[in-house]
């Protein structure tokens, strides 16, 4: 069965009480059971100056550890496909996959907004198509927004979406689905006609009613721009340190695609490297008859 996220912003505010959103205060995370975030949550912050901390998770084990780390939100990206499928783009991956996925993520999150990216094809047929997806999505897993990339031609889809109550997150900038369209995953945005096009599209979300915009690859100075022309937060990867809040693909940021490393991902860990060594140890006892003991034994 799905899992409901209770507003418990709202609760909070209108009895009045101190309100702790994520990680940000400790002697409120001892006192008080963590809160589930919400999109009201994340459209808070903004307007708190709190930044957003947000990474991919595509599995039980990793959600579980996001989750138990404070994020605020956590994605099941359709980089799914890469990281997970060994893909080269994210155009593969089916609808049926990025549900499967999502279910496992959202079964074990009790505290970030799970939002689920809508994989090509899968919302760009037409507005009926789009919501009957985004519907399912949110149906079959437990989820509590879904992620589009794309402007002006998803704005319709966006507007029925959040009219009958599935929120939706933007995501402009550098839109892997159109990676056959732009040729390469150079930044976007860098000259006068293209950033002038994302700016106008930020807007179109926002009025269309998404709670919030991925901003992917673009110069930090246009990410600034839309990040003040915009009420809803901006959550940038790639795009500089004024938007509202960042993402990362967790696996890039740990150190476990060791081969990718764009400038804007920093390694916070080499858990590539530990898992290596700890698979060799392991081989070797094996081999050498050192595991199991008789303590390990039964
Ligand atoms: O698919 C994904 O992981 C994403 C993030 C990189 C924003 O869209």
């Amino acid at each position: 069965m799905s899992k409901t996220k209770v507003d418990t912003h709202r609760e909070s505010s209108e009895s009045g009480k101190e309100i702790e959103f994520g990680t940000h205060g400790s002697a409120g995370a001892a006192t008080q059971k963590p809160k589930a975030i919400t999109t009201r949550t994340i459209s808070e912050m903004k307007r708190k100056g709190q930044k957003i901390a947000a990474l991919t998770a595509y599995d039980a084990i990793t959600a579980r550890i996001l989750d138990e780390a404070g994020l605020d939100i956590i994605l099941v990206g359709d980089s799914l496909s890469n990281v997970f499928q060994g893909n080269d783009t994210t155009i593969p991956v089916t609808l049926e996959e990025m549900i499967y996925h999502a279910k496992i993520v959202a079964r074990v999150v009790k505290h970030a907004l799970v939002v689920v990216d809508m994989p090509f094809m899968s919302f760009q047929v037409d507005v009926k198509e789009a919501i009957r997806n985004a519907g399912r999505i949110l149906k079959e897993t437990g989820a509590s927004a879904v992620k589009l990339e794309g402007g002006k031609p998803i704005v319709e889809s966006v507007r029925r979406m959040t009219e009958i109550g599935i929120p939706v997150m933007g995501h402009l900038g550098l839109t892997p689905q159109s990676i056959n369209k732009f040729g390469g995953y150079k930044p976007r945005g860098e000259e006068k006609e293209e950033a002038t096009g994302i700016l106008k599209d930020a807007k179109l979300l926002e009025d269309a009613g998404a709670f919030s915009i991925v901003l992917e690859k673009i110069p930090s100075q246009l990410a600034s721009s839309v990040t003040k022309s915009v009420g809803i937060p901006t959550i940038g990867i790639g795009a500089g340190p004024g938007c509202d809040g960042q993402v990362l693909v967790y696996a890039d940021m740990v150190g476990l695609t060791q081969e990718f490393k764009p400038r804007f991902v920093r390694h916070y860990a080499n858990v590539a490297e530990e898992m290596r060594k700890a698979f060799l140890n392991y081989a070797d006892d094996v081999r050498k008859g050192k595991f199991p003991t008789k303590e390990e034994s039964y």
